[in-house]
């Protein structure tokens, strides 16, 4: 219902529909219309009441409402079903509860902050109130289990084309690490329920520093960490970043399903900032250095040692600075 009136305060633009004109055309009476109407103000709507005119949308709240993000998305898989918190533990654990109780292909989880964001090798993620975009998508992919880690590679390169729309030319460090000038601006953990032949559903869940300033950062993460505000020099507006992600998701998801994973590693290929750099790999039982060359048909890449080409599926990897001549 809420959207609903949104969907007719938006249609009046600058001006003023009437109680008993929403009440008409949504069959309800002007209490209920009344009502939705505070519930909407205590939501951070700023919506004026005129006791002739009626009611006028002035300005909608920077939250990732469901209301606000579907108002600009034309997709039909990805963010048909949207749940948002005010504050969750980890998105991800909620994302993975759903799942397994059934949410549909393409649901997405978002909340404004999170208690305990998890990030990849058992690490945390800072997600404070209102600052960033933090969400997991349900995927139920009709591939194998083994193409899985694509889809990691395929949300990077969905932020990358997304957050590029808005002149921001950041770069992927593989395999999902969104960075802008060495600084970590985006950080994306998948997680994935299987059988042999089967995936009943994988789980990305992204992290995207977006309106956090230095003083925002903890300690630990303060020189390795950025935000889209600091590099642009102002805030962004989050509802509208977010369905630009989604949409780009949604294009990207559809086609590899239908057409494979090539054009997704391609285009990953043109956005990454590793390959032709030398780098540090920390594995899960060693640890070497070398040149990355490439990333293979299955998302792993591929580093050039003293001792032949080797393949890197998961592990740390990172950039060694240049030596000077
Ligand atoms: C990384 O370590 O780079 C991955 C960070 C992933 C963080 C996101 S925030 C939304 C989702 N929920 C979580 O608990 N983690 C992911």
């Amino acid at each position: 219902m809420q959207s609903k009136i949104l969907e007719l305060l938006r249609s009046a633009g600058d001006g003023y529909i009437s109680g008993e004109e929403i009440a008409t055309q949504l069959g309800v009476s002007r209490t209920a219309v009344w009502k939705h109407i505070q519930e909407l103000k205590a939501a951070g709507y700023d919506i004026v009441s005129h006791s002739r005119s009626g009611y006028s949308l002035r300005e909608a709240p920077d939250l990732l409402l469901p209301q606000e993000i579907r108002n600009l998305l034309r997709t039909r898989l990805i963010g048909r079903e949207i749940v948002h918190f005010e504050d969750i533990a980890s998105t991800n654990n909620e994302a993975k509860r759903l799942a397994i109780q059934g949410a549909a292909d393409g649901t997405i989880v978002v909340s404004e902050a999170q208690g305990a964001g998890k990030g990849r090798l058992s690490r945390g993620w800072f997600s404070p109130k209102g600052k960033g975009i933090w969400f997991s998508v349900i995927l139920r992919p009709c591939f194998l289990p083994q193409d899985a880690p694509k889809c990691t590679l395929m949300a990077a390169v969905a932020i990358v084309r997304a957050v590029r729309k808005f002149d921001i030319q950041v770069g992927i460090k593989w395999p999902n690490d969104i960075l802008y000038e060495g600084r970590k601006l985006v950080g994306i953990l998948t997680e994935m329920s299987a059988e042999m032949e089967r995936i009943n559903y994988v789980v990305i869940g992204t992290g995207i520093n977006v309106n956090l300033l230095p003083e925002d950062f903890p300690p630990e993460v303060k020189d390795i960490a950025t935000s889209l505000a600091m590099i642009k020099g102002e805030k962004l507006p989050r509802v509208k970043l977010f369905a630009e992600i989604i949409t780009a998701m949604e294009d990207l998801y559809l086609a590899a399903q239908k057409e494979g994973f090539a054009p997704v590693l391609d285009e990953w290929r043109r956005y990454t900032v590793t390959l032709g750099q030398d780098v540090n790999v920390i594995g899960i039982n060693e640890t070497f250095t070398g040149r990355a060359v490439d990333i293979d048909a299955d998302g792993a890449l591929l580093v050039e040692t003293a001792e032949g080409c080797r393949r890197v599926l998961a592990g740390d990897v990172s950039i060694r600075p240049h030596k000077k001549e």
